[in-house]
């Protein structure tokens, strides 16, 4: 798994480190991003990259992280 970047939502070409900040301005749930910006609201994959960004607000991910489709 070494090498792996998750940084943004491909399909919407969405970087998450352009996304946090709009979204802790506004206070987005991740409903709220998915309406607003698109992101997350195709194939889904991304979703449980941002709903972890808008907890802890790490932008960059490592690791592979798979949850609810949410
Ligand atoms: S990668 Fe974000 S919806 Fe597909």
């Amino acid at each position: 798994m070494a090498g792996i970047t998750i940084d943004r939502c491909l399909c919407r070409g969405l970087a998450f480190a352009d996304l946090l900040p709009t979204a802790r301005a506004e206070g987005w749930d991740l409903d709220d991003m998915v309406r607003e910006t698109g992101a997350g609201g195709r194939c889904g994959l991304c979703r449980p990259y941002l709903r972890r960004m808008l907890i802890t607000g790490e932008t960059v991910f490592h690791t592979i992280i798979t949850g609810e489709a949410g």
